[in-house]
């Protein structure tokens, strides 16, 4: 190929891996990711960038909803981090994982980590209203989010 010698994939190949090596150093891949890989991805996208009108933009709210007062406990009792069938433990540290990941760092340094003790207990009152809760939450601009 013109422009393209052969050696040039391979060092591309090494770049990345160096990349790679470099992410991991910061951020190794954790279970918590590959939990929410498995088990939140499916709706809210790897990018926590949800479904449009049906899941919510974790990158967009996630932030306010966690430093509002009440947040904690909507974000502990929401339909899928409640019916999970991952264990409490596992999801305090999923949930961990989401804030840091899509509220950012600063966001989950000025909130103390869910704990599994804290899930169990949500698990045992779900949230009913959650719409409402969740525009309450926002100040009332929280978008529609699929009628659940
Ligand atoms: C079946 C789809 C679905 C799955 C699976 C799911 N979620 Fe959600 N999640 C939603 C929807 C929809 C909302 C918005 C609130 C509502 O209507 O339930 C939401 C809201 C949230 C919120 C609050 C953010 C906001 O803007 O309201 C967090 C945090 C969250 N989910 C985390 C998780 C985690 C962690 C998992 C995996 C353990 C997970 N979700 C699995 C659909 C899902």
């Amino acid at each position: 190929m013109i422009g393209s010698p052969r050696g040039r994939p391979g060092v591309a190949a090494l770049i990345l891996v160096a990349v790679a090596v470099g992410a991991c150093a910061d951020h190794p891949p954790s279970l918590a990711r590959q939990h929410y890989l498995l088990h939140c991805m499916g709706c809210h996208g790897e990018d926590g960038a949800g479904l449009d009108g049906q899941v919510p933009d974790l990158r967009r709210d996630l932030a306010r909803l966690v430093a509002a007062p009440g947040g904690r406990a909507y974000l502990l009792r929401v339909p899928g981090v409640t019916q999970t069938t991952l264990a409490p433990a596992e999801v305090a540290e999923v949930l961990n994982y989401t804030v840091r990941e899509f509220g950012g760092a600063e966001v989950a340094r000025r909130i103390p980590p869910f704990t599994a003790a804290e899930v169990a207990a949500a698990r045992s009152t779900p949230l009913l209203e959650v719409t409402t809760t969740r525009a309450g939450l926002l100040g009332g601009s929280g978008l529609p989010t699929g009628g659940r």
